[in-house]
């Protein structure tokens, strides 16, 4: 089983991004040489997921680099633009961490020429094609994992489509597939955007992994009831002593798998490990619109004038995560030691 599913490329001189807001309905690509394009589609969630956003927003400053070129200004205007975009979405960490590695290679090089760019486009292309190449060792890890007939609950989407490709969760998953288990998936449905029910549904349905869609409050009960064997979700930042932020409802489902004594597994790249923080308390917190909690289908369904609080993630304590399956192996508690052995690995 392999993912055909592929959330941006870069192409000649352009971005090329997946529409995700248009998934299931219909597939269609955004094709750009500016960068304020792809910020904007990164603030808008047609690309979305902490690995993916992280390589749009390094392909993004290569095109903010090439349309500064000839400018006086041409160094700080690079960092305006990584400073645009980093403000784009606030707690995916992968989305700091490739700017600033395209930010690195910007220092390294005296030049403010064509050939700076065409480094430049490099490193960007390096920071893609490493995630897709550490999501499959990340699932070769994980899958280990995962017995033989598992029923799996996810959340969100941490898929293909939440990365350069092939997928941190779900990419768990396909790689138990490809070592012969058979397995069940049963995805969170993820108000208030649906990210279980449009896209994680779609890529496993169309790769043929039995797939039950659920709304997010029948976790407990599926639970409950032993139709749950593990949660297994992906993560867009953790924090130094394992604190783990992913989207809304993972923190919910991290305390019911604990009520009912089941592993909950978090898998990500390092690239989403930021451990300049000593914990979770410190991970900035994505408020977004009203609308998105107001209504359904693009009709209004709260009265006019409710007041709504709107996080788009959460943040799971670390005693509550039994492992975090990285690429570069699976790490256990404590994760204050842990986590710095395979950072510096
Ligand atoms: O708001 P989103 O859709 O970007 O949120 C995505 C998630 O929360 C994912 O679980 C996380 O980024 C991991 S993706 C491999």
């Amino acid at each position: 089983m392999s993912s055909g599913v592929c959330s941006l490329r870069w192409e000649g001189d352009a971005l090329v991004i997946l529409d995700q807001t248009r998934l299931p309905d219909e597939v269609s690509y955004i094709t750009t040489a500016d960068y304020r394009v792809v910020a904007g589609a990164i603030k808008d969630l047609k690309v979305r997921g902490a690995p993916a956003i992280g390589a749009a927003a390094a392909f993004a400053l290569v095109l903010g680099a090439r349309e500064a070129l000839g400018s006086p200004r041409f160094r700080e205007r690079v960092r305006e633009v990584a400073a645009e975009l980093t403000a784009t979405r606030p707690t995916a960490v992968n989305l700091r961490w490739a700017v600033s590695r395209l930010l690195e290679c910007l220092s390294e090089n005296q030049a403010c020429d064509r050939d700076l760019v065409d480094r430049l486009a490099l490193e960007a292309r390096a920071v893609f094609q490493e995630d897709v190449e550490g999501n499959r060792r990340l699932g070769r890890y994980g899958q280990t994992l995962v017995p033989q007939g598992s029923r799996i609950l996810t959340h969100c989407n941490a898929g293909a489509l939440a990365t350069s490709g092939y997928g941190t969760a779900l990419g768990v998953v396909r790689a138990a597939v490809e070592a012969g288990k058979k397995v069940t998936v049963y995805a969170g449905e993820t108000r208030p955007l649906l990210q279980g029910a449009r896209l994680t549904v779609w890529e496993l349905v169309s790769e043929g992994v039995e797939t039950f869609l659920v709304t997010d409050s029948m976790a407990g009960w599926l639970m409950a009831k032993g139709m749950v064997d593990l949660v297994l979700l992906g993560a867009d930042r953790i924090a130094g002593n394992g604190d783990v932020a992913n989207k809304i409802g993972t923190y919910s489902l991290a305390v019911l798998a604990a009520a009912h004594g089941m592993p909950f597994y978090v898998a990500a790249p390092v690239s989403t490990l930021d451990l300049s923080l000593a914990s979770g308390a410190e991970i900035p917190i994505e408020e977004r619109a009203e609308s998105e909690v107001t209504g359904f289908g693009g009709r209004r369904t709260a009265p006019a004038g409710v007041r709504v609080f709107n996080p788009a993630f959460d943040v799971t304590p670390a005693r509550l995560v039994t492992a975090i399956i990285t690429d570069r192996g699976v790490v256990y508690p404590p994760y204050g030691t842990s986590l710095p052995g395979i950072f510096g690995a």
